[in-house]
């Protein structure tokens, strides 16, 4: 059964409007975790636009599943992660004037750099994870570049309607049978919600989804909660 990471970015981004304390992160990731959240997602991003470093640091000695830290692959990242040592670091992409993270890595331009930054995570005890397009070529240069697990980027599929739907999601399957040959580790993420996610469950060989916008977005009508008691659901195959 899959297991759903709930990222928390949202809720800082909703304190970050304020500048205040309220909403915090931390408390909304104990009540993620108490309504059966197998992990909880941050994104510490270059710019801070939401989660904060005191975030993190609390988050490490609160959160009782697994803490997983989306991070770009810089020097100053990395260096934060070792100071940390969340369980596991998501690398992805960043670009200061994106809204989210737009694309995967491109594992195969950066394999040099992601494979001396994975070492050092690596040798921190922390397992790393490359968030990457549904692309066979990323995926073999994720191996060689000796990460851990994958993160197939699931926007794509997301975005798309009708026939391009369907092609975007044969991509995804095709790359949860590659990764999974190559010895990866296969989660997924990205603009999945209560009505798009069914259809990547029915494809079986995820290990976990990492899943935010979609959950705080429903936990602002109906309360947190009942939204991950709902996502929970969904990827177990319910
Ligand atoms: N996975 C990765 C690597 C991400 O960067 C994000 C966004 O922070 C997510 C998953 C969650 O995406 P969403 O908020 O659209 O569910």
């Amino acid at each position: 059964m899959a297991k759903l990471g709930v990222n928390v970015d949202h809720v800082a981004t909703i304190r970050q409007a304020r500048g205040g304390t309220e909403p915090d992160p931390v408390t909304a990731a104990a009540i993620a975790e108490l309504a059966g959240a197998d992990g909880i997602t941050v994104h510490l991003r270059e710019d801070r636009r939401h989660i904060q470093d005191r975030d993190v640091m609390l988050l490490r000695r609160t959160v009782q599943t697994h803490l997983n830290l989306e991070m770009a692959a810089t020097d100053e990242m990395v260096a934060v992660a070792m100071k940390i040592v969340p369980d596991y670091v998501t690398l992805v992409p960043e670009k200061r004037q994106e809204l989210t993270t737009e694309g995967g890595l491109d594992v195969v331009k950066y394999k040099q750099k992601l494979t001396s930054k994975i070492d050092l995570l690596h040798q921190a005890g922390i397992t790393v994870s490359l968030f990457v397009d549904p692309d066979l070529e990323q995926l073999k240069a994720s191996a060689r570049a000796k990460a851990d697990y994958v993160e197939i980027h699931t926007g794509t599929y997301c975005d798309a309607k009708g026939k391009e739907q369907v092609v975007e999601l044969a991509k995804i399957e095709e790359a949860i049978r590659a990764g999974k040959k190559l010895g990866l580790g296969v989660n997924a993420g990205h603009g999945l919600n209560y009505q798009n996610t069914r259809q990547v469950v029915a494809l079986r060989g995820v290990e976990e989804y990492n899943i935010g916008h979609s959950i705080i977005a429903r936990a602002v009508l109906v309360g947190l909660d009942r939204a991950v008691r709902e996502m929970v659901e969904l990827v177990r195959g319910g």
